[in-house]
């Protein structure tokens, strides 16, 4: 982990580091679960659920009011130190034990096989680097175990996509921790070797204006069952 100096202390640097992002989003996405209707979805995107489950990027906890009885334990990995503090006070509420541990989803700090379901909401879009994500999630889940995944993307016209690509090489990773318009949710799941179960796309909003941010997918993938 890079080091920073304090003084002359030397401490761990945060794996992601966006505080005001942070602040913002800690706002945001409380008034989205009503407002957008994202709760119903977080809803759906765990509903049954069960066992040990890993949440990859849990933010300031929102999902955790959402996991049913049947799950076990969510350990949930949040890199961010404002919305990992958020993290851990939701824990604290919720109904699921949930152990919130800082992390980042490219080296997983859990063992292999270890986990019944994995969770990305909103996630994938902020990853440094998508692949390797994808391949600590598949190592940790064992196999056959499922990802249930919420996630934003690329979308719509060529003057939209032209739009979500103009938008991430420039201003927006910089406006909003790291996230990426244009990514492609569904095609890195499968290109890491994921077998993709149902999954729907959603416009968020869904009515009214669209946005870069607005081209959604909700659904569920596996680790293949035979061992690899
Ligand atoms: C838009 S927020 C979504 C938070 C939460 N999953 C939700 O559904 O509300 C994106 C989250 O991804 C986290 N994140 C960014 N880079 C990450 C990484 N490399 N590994 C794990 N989480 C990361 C951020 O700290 C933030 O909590």
């Amino acid at each position: 982990m890079p080091l920073r100096s304090v003084g002359t202390r030397k401490v761990p640097r945060d794996a992601v580091h966006h505080p005001l992002f942070a602040r913002y989003y800690a706002r945001f996405s409380v008034n989205a679960e009503t407002k957008l209707g994202i709760g119903v979805l977080r809803d759906r995107m765990l509903a049954g659920l069960s066992g040990r489950v890993i949440e990859i990027g849990a933010g300031n906890g929102l999902n955790f009011a959402h996991y049913p009885g049947t799950v076990s334990e969510v350990v949930a990995i949040e890199p961010e130190r404002v919305l990992r503090q958020l993290a851990v006070e939701a824990a604290v509420r919720s109904e699921v034990p949930v152990d919130v541990v800082p992390g980042a989803a490219e080296a997983l700090p859990v063992k292999s096989e270890a986990f019944d379901a994995a969770v990305v909401s909103l996630v994938l879009c902020s990853v440094r680097d998508v692949p390797r994500a994808l391949s600590e999630i598949r190592r940790v889940l064992r196999p056959g175990g499922v990802v249930r995944f919420f996630e934003h993307g690329r979308g719509g016209g060529r003057v939209m996509t032209f739009t979500q690509q103009a938008l991430d090489r420039t201003v927006w990773p910089l406006v909003s921790g790291g996230c990426h318009v244009g990514r492609e949710p569904v095609e890195s799941l499968r290109a890491a070797g994921f077998e993709l179960g149902p999954y729907r796309r959603i416009m968020i909003p869904e009515k009214g204006p669209t946005l870069p941010t607005s081209y959604c997918v909700l659904g569920t993938a596996w680790r293949p069952a035979t061992k690899d």
